[in-house]
């Protein structure tokens, strides 16, 4: 029988994930299962007991779940530990090992896709949920310059800078004063602000000569934010699909042993893209 793995989370059904997943396993010749379940905070323990006890070997975790997915492991890793939060988890003799490959992939994307040198770039994260919890220590091991943390609600961005330790690099600051702040070299939207449909826009004051403008999230949902790079002439708008790419080739690697090729398939689903690269 294959091995089944899935994906959790809500809104599920228009997840790229089973897609990706299966195009890895036909590349590694691996004989494998993955489908989406629909899961919120209050059914998600009892659906991965349940995926669990159906064979269920593997799964990766999205919205709203990534602090629970870390909570209801038995062992993390290093990074999913230090953050609280997890997109991966794998089936032990023990129960669920958790894993967050988001900060990772997110690199990967940036650096080996799109050849940005993020050494240096002065950083603005706007959101501090699982998403920005989840990238913020690969982006500071990358070499960022300092970080700035900004979220509507900004008890969860004094949250999150405490929980980076790097109080003269790290900075959580108000949302209303974003206007202030000068201008940033890469600018996250790690909120899920457009998939409910209002981020009121940023200022253009933080666009400057070679500004980065990423969103973690691909399709639809990137649309509102690429669309605010573009009218501000950001250098580079980069969506979230070719992190997924890459954090799924990295949960691939966690559970299979092998890293896929990740440009075949991500060609495959650019159509998916709303993101954009300006060339040199
Ligand atoms: P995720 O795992 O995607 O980060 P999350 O933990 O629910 O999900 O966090 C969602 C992020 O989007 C949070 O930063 C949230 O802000 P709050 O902490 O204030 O909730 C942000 N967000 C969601 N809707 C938003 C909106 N309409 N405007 C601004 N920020 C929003």
């Amino acid at each position: 029988m294959s091995q089944q793995f899935a994906v959790f989370g809500t809104p599920i059904s228009h997840s790229l994930s089973p897609q990706i997943h299966s195009a890895f396993g036909r590349q590694a010749g691996i004989d494998l299962r993955y489908i989406a379940i629909e899961a919120g905070p209050g059914d998600f323990a009892a659906k991965l007991q349940a995926f669990a006890d159906a064979g269920g070997v593997g799964a990766n975790v999205t919205l709203p779940l990534k602090a629970l997915a870390a909570e209801l492991a038995v062992t993390q890793s290093e990074r999913a530990k230090h953050m609280g939060v997890a997109n991966t988890l794998a089936r032990t003799a023990d129960g669920w090992h958790a894993d967050n490959t988001d900060g990772i992939g997110l690199v990967r994307d940036l650096t080996d896709r799109h050849r940005l040198d993020l050494r240096e770039r002065r950083t603005l994260i706007v959101g501090a949920g699982g998403g920005a919890r989840g990238i913020a220590p690969a982006l500071l091991d990358a070499g960022i310059g300092e970080l700035f943390i900004v979220n509507r609600t900004p008890e969860r961005a004094d949250a999150l800078a405490d929980m980076l330790g790097q109080p003269s690099r790290v900075h959580a600051r108000y949302l209303g004063d974003v206007a202030t702040f000068g201008e940033f070299d890469l600018i996250i939207n790690a909120t899920s602000a457009t998939r409910g449909g209002t981020l009121a826009p940023l200022p253009r004051s933080l666009v400057g000569r070679r500004t980065a403008a990423v969103d973690l999230s691909y399709g639809e949902a990137a649309i509102p934010f690429m669309a605010w790079a573009r009218a501000t002439n950001c250098h580079d708008a980069i969506d979230g699909l070719g992190m997924l790419v890459e954090q799924a080739a990295e949960s691939f690697k966690l559970w299979h042993g092998v890293r896929p090729d990740t440009n075949a398939v991500f060609a495959a689903l650019s159509g998916h893209s709303a993101g954009l690269v300006t060339a040199d």
